[in-house]
């Protein structure tokens, strides 16, 4: 979209939050399905893999968490002597609250010592419960780096099944969440908005159903396809995931277009972190995210895990 203009912060507010933040010694980071002025005012933009990293990484003392309620409970597991701040308490994912520990654990009964492979969305004491974590930019290195034939991936079924093409040697068992946003999409409406730009390149997440994952040309999580959208050397995209990926895609891309169907595809939950919830959160230094450490230590043994098998 040529002449994409990002949204300008207030000069006041940014000053405000620019004061907040040396004063409390803190850093904001967000998710990239955040509304585009927190990604503005944010120290680091990143996928859920990408925030866990820099969340371990980052020397700041207070982490104000512009995502969901996973997300920070991630950092706090990673960073258990740092203050980690959810900008929005409301903020949750569906998809983690598909599982639950006690649901996890009759299942690992019945299934009698097979591994069990955990996506990122997902509670702490899911985490805590799992061998090893995964995020969808890792999802196939993580897979492979397992001995085990058979693996229980959970929560995302889609993603499983999307991860199970590229280990044909392994036997995934899966359990039975999504994600409501990604999920949502229409095949007939991806045929045809395809039918209606084909010299489009189709980007999509993993998170969508395998229907429409065929119809895509390149898969990816969500800093893949920010990538992708840069190198290709396409010039129009067809955006199949949350619709916070279009701000960084168009302001790295201002000579390309990018077309989204008709179906929303915004998740509320992230969409809930608003600037007014970083003042208020800098201010505050609440609502505090932390994990017990009867939940953190073993949950941290399955994050650990996962940070240890490279990125693709
Ligand atoms: P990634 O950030 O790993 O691409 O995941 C997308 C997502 O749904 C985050 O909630
Ligand atoms: Fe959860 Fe989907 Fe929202 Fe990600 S996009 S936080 S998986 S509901």
């Amino acid at each position: 979209m040529e002449g994409y203009a990002p949204p300008v912060v207030p000069s006041d507010l940014r000053a405000t939050i620019d004061k907040l933040v040396a004063q409390r010694q803190a850093v904001i980071l967000s998710h990239y399905y955040c509304k585009p002025e927190i990604h503005e005012v944010a120290h680091f933009v990143g996928d859920s893999l990408g925030l866990s990293q820099e969340a371990a990484r980052n020397p700041a003392k207070v982490i104000i968490f512009c995502g969901v309620h996973f997300m920070a409970e991630t950092a706090s597991i990673l960073c258990p002597d740092k203050t980690v701040i959810l900008a929005n308490p409301e903020a949750g994912c569906p998809m983690a609250d598909m599982i639950t520990h006690d649901a996890l654990s009759a299942r690992k009964k019945e299934l009698n010592g097979v591994p069990v492979l955990t996506y990122v969305n997902s509670p702490a004491a899911v985490k805590a419960l799992s061998d090893i974590c995964c995020t969808s930019a890792n999802v196939v290195a993580v897979l492979r780096s397992l001995p085990s034939k058979t693996i229980l991936m959970t929560p995302d079924k889609n993603l499983a099944i999307y991860a199970q093409k590229f280990t044909p040697e392994k036997e995934i068992l899966t359990w039975p969440g999504f994600c409501p946003t990604h999920h949502r999409l229409n095949l007939a409406e991806i045929v045809a908005l395809k039918e209606a730009h084909p010299e489009a390149e189709v980007l999509a997440h993993p998170e969508c159903q395998p229907k429409i994952l065929k119809e895509a040309h390149f898969i990816g999580s969500t800093s893949g396809l920010i990538k992708r959208a840069a190198e290709s050397a396409k010039t129009e995209f067809i955006v199949l995931t949350e619709e916070g990926v279009l701000h960084p895609m168009r302001k790295a891309n201002p000579g390309k277009v990018f077309y989204t169907p008709a179906t929303s595809m915004v998740c509320p939950n992230m969409k809930k972190n608003s600037l007014a919830d970083i003042v208020v959160a800098l201010e505050n230094l609440a609502p505090v995210i932390k994990v017990p450490e009867e939940i953190r230590l073993p949950a941290l043994q399955a994050v650990d895990r996962m940070m240890a098998v490279p990125r693709d």
